[in-house]
């Protein structure tokens, strides 16, 4: 099998993680878990007793950490709202704390009755050991912002507010990159995340041959972005379904899944052609 053939596990990732994963092997895991908001998913009940779903997260981020390499990282998204329960669940199972991203999703906010309209997400940042033994410092085109006269020469260096970045909303703006069933049109996975969100953290937290985890693979954006960037790459997906459709997806190349798109974006990078080897034709 090709080295950056990705590997995808049918099941629930407490189980395979356990089984299919070496101590100290993972250099960056991403979790984008089920929120716990009632969504439907096939296999998965997002209804639980928050007690409950909370120990489940934090006995998933303990067994990740103890398969984790001294220095790799976790990125853990979720809600504004769960915060708090994010923070708490990875300083007590050991990880440190190194940034709190914001993801500003470029979708419109709902307004809200007493409290302002939601309009973004957080990705916790966290290393195994005080420093994590990668992190590029990428360099991007930002657009120029209000407050900002001139045009830096060498692009803006990325913080830790990502507003750069459309989330695939299920109306007009999901475009080609959301995967739809081809007679009816409907997406295939509504928490589907934009491969330009991976893309992101892999270039900034991992190098060619590292081996990623996504335990939630959903349709597999993770690896689809690994495999491009030539890291190996682990997805687990408790649905039949979704496995399917992480296959599919891997096979079939799609031009909107192509990361080829962003290069010319992050071109301001210094080490660019190391953390990111171009591969023609899109692998
Ligand atoms: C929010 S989605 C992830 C979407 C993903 N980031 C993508 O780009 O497609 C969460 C996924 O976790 C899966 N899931 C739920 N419980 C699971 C479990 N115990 N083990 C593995 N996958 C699970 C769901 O089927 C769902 O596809």
């Amino acid at each position: 099998m090709e080295k950056y053939e990705p590997l995808i596990f049918h099941g629930s990732c407490e189980n395979s993680i356990k089984r299919e994963i070496k101590d100290q092997s993972l250099d960056l895991s991403f979790l984008d878990p089920p929120f716990n908001q009632d969504k439907y998913y096939h296999n998965h009940s997002d209804n639980m007793k928050t007690n409950e779903y909370w120990t489940w997260m934090k006995s998933i981020c303990e067994m990740i950490y103890q398969k984790t390499k001294d220095g790799g990282v976790i990125y853990f998204m979720q809600r504004e709202k769960n915060t708090e329960e994010v923070l708490r669940i990875l300083r007590e199972t050991n990880w440190v704390f190194q940034n709190l991203i914001i993801w500003k999703k470029m979708t419109s906010a709902v307004p809200q009755k007493y409290r302002y309209g939601k309009h973004y997400q957080i990705i916790a940042f966290f290393s195994k050991g005080e420093r994590p033994k990668t992190f590029h410092k990428i360099r991007y085109d930002a657009p120029l912002e209000p407050h900002m006269k001139i045009k830096r020469d060498n692009g803006l260096f990325c913080t830790d507010v990502w507003t750069d970045i459309r989330e695939l909303t299920s109306g007009y703006f999901a475009g080609h990159e959301a995967l739809r069933e081809e007679k009816s049109n409907k997406r295939l996975h509504k928490q589907q995340s934009p491969i330009a969100l991976l893309l992101r953290i892999l270039l900034s937290s991992t190098k060619p041959n590292d081996l990623i985890l996504d335990p939630f693979a959903g349709t597999g954006t993770t690896n689809i972005v690994a495999k491009q960037l030539r890291r190996r790459s682990i997805g687990i997906e408790k649905s039949e379904k979704n496995i399917k459709i992480i296959r599919k997806r891997i096979s079939e190349k799609k031009v909107s899944d192509n990361i080829l798109k962003y290069r010319q974006y992050y071109r301001f990078t210094e080490n660019l052609d190391d953390i990111w080897p171009i591969s023609i034709p899109f692998i």
